[in-house]
């Protein structure tokens, strides 16, 4: 039984009531299963919806039953929200096709239902799988993750339920000399990871992986399937750097690939803060060029802090670099721009892109190829993230200070400071919803990771993170405080305070995408003014009063 997925702009459509009827009559097994399956009043209309919309049985997961517990539990990457006190929703559904998705948002709105869509389920604060006060079900993009490579025009379709992994892994199957510019986590899902930007190794070279998007398909608010040219390219713009998750569900993008030498350079090396003098030296160097390096060079600072086996902290300075190109080149561009590093031939690795892809994985003990097509996450922690970019350089006593408030804490703790300039800087504020070009020089990002506790536990850690943000603002942006969407922060605030004005609910907006907000708000109230796709930091329609 094929259906096409109704207008919504007809409330129900004809026959619908009927329609159930038959069903459950032609199918009395099948009604019997909702039945045991659905005790929970409030799904089984929902429930008994979808099937009367062409949606298998087979792709539902119930409250109560184990495939429900398993589903949720695999994709929550942020244990932090793995708790029994967590919301969860009254049902997970999997659509395998296009319209199943369409048939699922009129279910909902028809049904007074919430959704969260999730792709990959990294949301930091896991908003793709938590609603709070409401009730919800989880649109899990899992199985809609098909990758077409077309090597002729070096583009790629890819559908939003598909990891980075996937994608990085079937571009190198095609060509060797082709690559995408996205994360570097490979579990990271493409639907939440393109439509919120997209950080990573080749960046300064080709910008972020929103900015090589060049048509979408997703499904609006009225439950219709849209390409980019009858979504408009106000909505097109959106929903390359806005979240795709305020204005709709996101099915498929079309990227362009990038061009990547057959050899590319890694490397990485290390400090111990206690053992070395001249490290503030060496940090000041790297942040006075890493930004306007060579655009093939990218070099990060990752600063982790941790207990050694005898309880004594231990503060790591690590850099770790991608160069594209050979070894020698960039030895010669290192021994004149950033010298103190003393970078040796031995320090530097040559190798594919996507062996690179896997080095920045993590994968550095000769796995497979193929664990780049493994969902599950290596990080399977409790932690809290936040964000900033840094638009000036911090002095020699800045880091120092840092360095001894990292060390204050009492949990794993990471800083990792990424270099922007290069494309970054070419491309203007506006065009598209991420702002942060010419000026910013570093995204950072700050996250702290712990083993489960309770409550009190959570909330020494919240304090602790919340207290060092407080702590690094005289070193970093201003007017506004910026922040990066994909490293979501619901301290910024939240869109659905009813008692807050549009002006003061929005206040986190600005941090994410400046004056970049009232244009999102202005798509929203276009797209969708009655503001079904709704979570606690989704853009709400511009409020015009
Ligand atoms: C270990 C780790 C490493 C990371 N590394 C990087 C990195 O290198 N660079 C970087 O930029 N970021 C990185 N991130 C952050 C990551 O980009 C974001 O968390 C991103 O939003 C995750 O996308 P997802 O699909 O996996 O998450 P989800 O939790 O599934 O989704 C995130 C948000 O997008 C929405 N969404 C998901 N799918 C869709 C869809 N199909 N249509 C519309 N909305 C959708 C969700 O509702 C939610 O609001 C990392 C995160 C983790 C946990
Ligand atoms: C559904 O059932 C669960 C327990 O079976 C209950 O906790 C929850 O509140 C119910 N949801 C609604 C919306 O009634
Ligand atoms: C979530 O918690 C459950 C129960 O405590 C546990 O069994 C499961 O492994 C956790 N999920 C993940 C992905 O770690
Ligand atoms: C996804 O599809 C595969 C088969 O294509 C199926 O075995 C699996 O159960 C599906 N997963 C979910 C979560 O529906
Ligand atoms: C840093 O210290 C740790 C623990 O004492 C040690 O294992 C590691 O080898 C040291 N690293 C460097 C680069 O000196
Ligand atoms: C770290 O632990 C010490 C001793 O247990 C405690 O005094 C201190 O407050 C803790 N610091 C933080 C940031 O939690
Ligand atoms: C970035 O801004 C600086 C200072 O305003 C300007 O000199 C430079 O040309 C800009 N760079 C680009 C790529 O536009």
């Amino acid at each position: 039984m094929k259906k096409k997925p109704w207008r919504m702009d007809t409330l129900l459509p004809p026959g619908f009531v009927f329609l159930i009827s038959i069903l459950l009559f032609l199918n009395p097994s099948n009604a019997s299963q909702i039945i045991n399956k659905c005790s929970n009043a409030t799904s089984e209309p929902f429930i008994q919806c979808l099937l009367a919309n062409s949606i298998p049985h087979s792709l539902l997961y119930t409250q109560g039953t184990t495939s429900y517990s398993t589903l949720l539990e695999f994709s929550i990457r942020n244990q932090r929200f793995n708790t029994t006190n967590t919301p969860k929703p009254l049902a997970i559904i999997t659509p395998t096709i296009e319209s199943h998705v369409s048939a699922i948002i009129g279910c909902c709105k028809m049904n007074n239902i919430e959704s969260r869509v999730l792709s990959g389920g990294h949301d930091y604060e896991g908003l793709s799988y938590v609603a709070l006060g409401t009730p919800f079900v989880i649109i899990n993009m899992q199985n809609m993750s098909s990758i077409d490579v077309n090597t002729n025009d070096n583009t790629a379709w890819v559908q939003a339920g598909a990891t980075v992994g996937e994608l990085y892994y079937h571009i190198a199957e095609k060509s060797k000399t082709l690559g995408f510019p996205a994360g570097l986590c490979p579990t990271v899902g493409v639907g939440g990871h393109l439509s919120g930007g997209g950080i990573g190794t080749m960046m300064r070279k080709y910008g972020l992986a929103s900015d090589n998007i060049i048509d979408a398909r997703l499904v609006n608010a009225e439950g219709k399937i849209l390409d980019r040219e009858s979504m408009g390219e106000d909505l097109f713009w959106a929903i390359r750097g806005g979240g795709g998750a305020s204005f709709g569900i996101i099915l498929a993008y079309k990227i362009e690939l990038v061009q990547v030498p057959s050899k590319l350079t890694i490397f990485a090396k290390s400090f111990n803060f206690s053992q070395h003098s001249s490290l503030v030296k060496i940090v000041s160097q790297w942040q006075d060029v890493s930004y306007r390096l060579d655009i093939r060079l990218f070099i990060r600072q990752f600063i982790q802090v941790s207990s050694d086996s005898k309880g004594n902290r231990i503060l790591q300075v690590k850099f770790e670099s991608l160069f594209l190109g050979e070894t020698e080149e960039l030895l010669s561009i290192m021994h004149k721009k950033f010298p103190l590093l003393d970078l040796q031939v031995q320090d530097c690795q040559e190798m594919s892109w996507i062996e690179t892809v896997q080095y920045f994985a993590g994968y550095t003990n000769g796995e497979p190829l193929s664990a780049l097509l493994e969902r599950k996450s290596q990080f399977g922690y409790s932690f809290k993230a936040k964000s900033d970019y840094l638009t000036s350089l911090i002095p020699e006593f800045g880091w120092k200070r840092i360095w001894d408030d990292l060390l204050r804490s009492n949990a794993t703790v990471l800083m990792i400071i990424d270099p922007l300039g290069g494309k970054m800087d070419e491309i203007s504020e506006s065009e598209t919803p991420f702002p942060y070009r010419n000026g910013s020089l570093y995204n950072i990002q700050y996250l702290v990771a712990w083993v489960d506790g309770d409550q009190s536990v959570v909330n020494r850690y919240l304090d602790w993170i919340r207290g060092f943000y407080e702590f690094m603002k005289p070193y970093v942006s201003k007017n506004p405080r910026a922040a990066y969407l994909n490293y979501r922060d619901l301290d910024l605030g939240t869109s659905l305070n009813g008692d807050l004005s549009y002006f003061e609910r929005t206040q986190w907006g600005k941090r994410y995408f400046k004056d970049n907000f009232r244009k999102l708000a202005l798509v929203k109230l276009e797209v969708d003014p009655k503001n079904f796709f709704r979570s606690e930091q989704s853009v709400p329609p511009l409020n015009l009063y």
